[in-house]
C-alpha cells in the first residue's frame, strides 16, 4: 500500500514520484537512462514517459 503523499507515476512498473526523487538525490540517477534502467520507467506502454521526464527534471533542479 502507497503512502498518501506518494503517487504511481509508472503504473507498469508500479514506480512512484517518492522512489524517482530518492533515487536522483541518492546520484543514482542523472537522466531518463539512468532510470529506466533502474526502475524500467517506460519500458512498457510508454504513456508514463512525459510525466517521467517532467518529474526528473523538477526533482532535479532541486
Ligand atoms: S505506465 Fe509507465 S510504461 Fe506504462
Amino acid at each position: 500500500m502507497l503512502f498518501s503523499r506518494e503517487k504511481e507515476v509508472c503504473e507498469c512498473t508500479g514506480t512512484t514520484d517518492k522512489q524517482i526523487k530518492k533515487l536522483v538525490r541518492s546520484g543514482r540517477v542523472k537522466d531518463l537512462d539512468d532510470l529506466v534502467s533502474i526502475t524500467g520507467v517506460t519500458t512498457g506502454c510508454g504513456g508514463c514517459d512525459v510525466d517521467v521526464t517532467e518529474l526528473l527534471n523538477k526533482f532535479r533542479r532541486k
